[in-house]
């Protein structure tokens, strides 16, 4: 695309589109990157410019870019049926086969999937699902979720309740009631003195002083995302979870794992909760599940909610127009396809992954790096002022968002949170790919370092 085209289309999204996560002024003022095209793991942006893409677009385009397969499939239903609902006692092919196949792919009896179109809204529907599930259970008062500070679980007022970042709960009057939220697992700023899994103890058992403080008669579930992604990959002490899946069965709380991120393959594992070996009750899905190529996402329910939903739940007054829209459950069947035949998560987990984890621990000896911490294909540098000490820059995000820009300037997309650089490449990248992200991920953080004079 040439510049004059290039400035047009920026001084029409300036004028008419209002961006997400973004100061609107500013960025109107700057002008929006405008991406035309990807491959693989690169995309190209209207100034020419490749880029390595170590997020995967927003944490889900785990099979790259560019698979035309997914294009005809989606052209190829849309032609046959372009639309049907499930809402008038009908539904449609795809549909029937995504949800059977979901409930084969996810672990244990979350053998039940309600529809929906983005990971928020599957956390909006499990919201209301789990209140009706207690309620006609005679447990009306059993509604209290417990989600996590810094936890992300979208934006709509039910996700963004459940999570728990203070600048989105600033916006909109939330959060909604009878959402309450516990410290999150972080043993680099919270653990002390404590080893990680002494600390993931202490941390897990946040939520039973929690549980027994509003009495377990008023808890009807605990939210938590496997490894925190959008505040900065907090992967939590091996110890976390098993111990959070004991405190949900002792009180009878129901554990919904947010999979968002973490599922179809991002741990190296097809879900988190494989990944740290605890068995969730309700798990929201989205991202990977179609690779981002169409919007899409589910509530997986296991066989005891299911079950009473289905024997006393009456009418669920609950769906939206797209639920289970048959183009995008056909993508998704195609998109599992290639994940499975071609083995791309057991190849990520058993030949990249090893690989990935030791060019990052490099990347983690840089003198701007205070932790460099990896679960599969998904990780953070923790930039720090100090080496060796665990403390944070006196004004927090703007040193990482200085090695966000000059990793881009070099080729390189990385997200940065505050001062955590953020990693998630499709789980298609390759070895060289790799080599190519530690070079340009070492450069950024050489600039950034001499920029602040440590
Ligand atoms: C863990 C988690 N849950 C839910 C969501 C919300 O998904 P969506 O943006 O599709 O609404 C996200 C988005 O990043 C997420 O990371």
């Amino acid at each position: 695309m040439d510049i004059q085209q290039t400035r047009i289309l920026q001084d029409l999204d300036a004028a008419h589109h209002l961006h997400p996560f973004n100061d609107n002024g500013a960025l109107a003022a700057k002008g929006t990157r405008i991406l035309t095209r990807g491959q693989g793991c690169y995309v190209w942006d209207a100034e020419g410019n490749k880029l390595l893409d170590a997020f995967a677009g927003l944490w889900c385009v785990n099979i790259g870019y560019g698979r035309s397969e997914l294009g005809e499939v989606a052209s190829r239903q849309m032609t046959q049926l372009a639309y049907y609902n499930s809402f008038f006692q009908c539904t449609t092919e795809p549909t029937i086969r995504l949800a059977a196949k979901l409930a084969e792919l996810t672990p244990g009896d979350l053998n039940h999937a309600f529809f929906v179109n983005s990971g928020s809204e599957a956390n909006d529907t499990i919201l209301r699902l789990v209140r009706h599930f207690w309620a006609v259970q005679d447990q009306p008062r059993k509604n209290i979720f417990i989600g996590r500070h810094n936890g992300y679980h979208g934006t709509t007022m039910a996700g963004a309740s459940l999570g728990g970042m203070k600048g989105m709960h600033g916006q909109g009057g939330l959060p909604i009631p009878d959402i309450v939220h516990i410290e999150p697992p972080f043993w680099f700023y919270d653990g002390g003195d404590l080893s990680e899994d002494e600390y993931g103890l202490v941390a897990a058992r946040r939520l039973e002083d929690k549980i027994l403080q509003l009495g377990p008669e008023r808890v009807a579930a605990f939210i938590g995302e496997p490894i925190m992604g959008a505040i900065g990959v907090y992967i939590p002490p091996r110890t976390y979870w098993p111990e959070v899946e004991r405190i949900c069965r002792k009180y009878d709380v129901l554990l919904v794992a947010d999979e968002v991120i973490c599922g179809f393959g991002r741990t190296g594992q097809w879900f988190g909760s494989q990944y740290f070996g605890f068995q969730p009750d309700v798990m929201p899905i989205a991202k990977g599940i179609t690779s981002g190529y169409i919007p899409l996402g589910a509530a997986m329910f296991n066989d005891r909610v299911a079950g009473v939903l289905k024997d006393q739940g009456g009418e669920l007054a609950h769906g939206a127009t797209y639920s289970g829209h048959p183009v995008c459950a056909a993508v998704a069947l195609e998109n599992i396809r290639i994940l499975q035949e071609e083995k791309i998560v057991e190849t990520a987990r058993d030949h990249i992954a090893p690989y990935l984890a030791q060019r990052w621990a490099e990347l983690g000896e840089h003198r701007l790096v205070g932790q460099a911490r990896i679960a599969g294909l998904m990780g953070a540098l923790e930039l720090v002022p100090h080496k060796g000490q665990r403390t944070t820059f006196a004004e927090r995000g703007t040193v990482g968002t200085l090695c966000r820009d000059n990793a881009l300037r070099h080729g390189l997309i990385l997200r940065a949170t505050y001062d955590s650089m953020l990693l998630s490449p499709p789980l298609v990248i390759t070895r060289a790919q790799v080599d190519e992200l530690f070079d340009k991920a070492w450069k950024a953080l050489d600039e950034t370092a001499e920029a602040i004079a440590i």
